[in-house]
């Protein structure tokens, strides 16, 4: 299985001293579904920001589709970005403009979503972002505004924009904690498709045990920093939980 991507000894120093991550040696294969556990504060944010330069890690090496993140500038960091889809817990939609604006914000890459409100889009990507629409569901929602939709229906949303990018990967930063359980299957359901059917690898932050075994081919931890564990979801026992969580995890919680 082709890497990609290959992080080796990656640290992150924060200005005001913290140190978030401490060398975390880690590769995806390609159409992986990664899931990161890990408490607040472990790190699992940094990681994920590190990983498309918003922004600068301290230390060590990042390579996605065997281009160099940490030294990229320029065309080539405009071009690993195109690969990489995000993903956040409160979706960074706007919420006053149709669903159908919003994805197509997507593909505008980086530019600011305010701005791109005022450009014109051409015919083939708004069939594109109504073919991405229906990946997730939401066709018939396209012309109505964002504010009016449910949370899960939010984030399906983003997940279309992040789809007008044709993403090699998608970075999703606790894309579900804000939901219901129920909400949340449905949503991982969504992501889950598009790595079986398109073979997008996805790296995604979580707190539910159950879903890490539902949806994740590979879960990865991290505690203080540091990968704790790494191995198949069915692998986490009881030990390896509280190893993660602390003893004093309460895991109805988490699970
Ligand atoms: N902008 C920042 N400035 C300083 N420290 C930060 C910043 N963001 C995160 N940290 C620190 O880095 C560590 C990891 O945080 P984070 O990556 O947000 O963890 P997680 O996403 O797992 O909750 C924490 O100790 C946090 O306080
Ligand atoms: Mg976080």
């Amino acid at each position: 299985m082709k890497n990609v991507i290959e992080i080796n000894d990656l640290h992150k120093f924060y200005d005001k001293g913290s140190h978030a991550l401490k060398g975390i040696n880690l590769n995806v294969g390609e159409g992986e579904f990664c899931i990161l556990l890990g408490l607040s504060g472990s790190g699992k944010s940094t990681l994920l920001r590190c990983l498309n330069k918003l922004i600068d890690s301290t230390s060590g090496e990042i390579r996605i589709c065997d281009e160099d993140v940490i030294k990229a500038s320029g065309k080539t960091l405009r071009f690993i970005r195109r690969q990489i889809g995000m993903i956040f817990q409160q979706f960074n939609l706007i919420k006053n403009l149709t669903v159908l604006t919003n994805v197509l914000s997507g593909k505008l890459g980086f530019v600011s979503l305010v701005h791109s409100v005022t450009f014109s889009y051409h015919q083939a990507d708004i069939e594109a972002a109504m073919e991405n629409l229906k990946r997730v569901g939401l066709e018939k929602f396209a012309f109505k505004k964002v504010k009016n939709l449910s949370g899960g229906q939010q984030q399906r949303v983003a997940i279309a924009r992040a789809l007008m990018q044709n993403p090699s990967v998608i970075l999703a930063d606790e894309p579900v904690a804000s939901l219901d359980p129920a909400t949340a299957d449905n949503v991982m359901k969504y992501l889950g498709e598009l790595n079986k059917k398109d073979n997008i690898t996805v790296i995604c932050s979580l707190h539910f045990l159950s879903l890490a075994r539902k949806y994740g081919s590979r879960v990865v931890a991290l505690k203080d920093g540091v990968v704790v564990f790494e191995g198949k979801p069915c692998e986490i026992d009881e030990k390896k939980f509280k190893e993660i969580y602390g003893e004093e995890a309460e895991e109805v919680e988490i699970r």
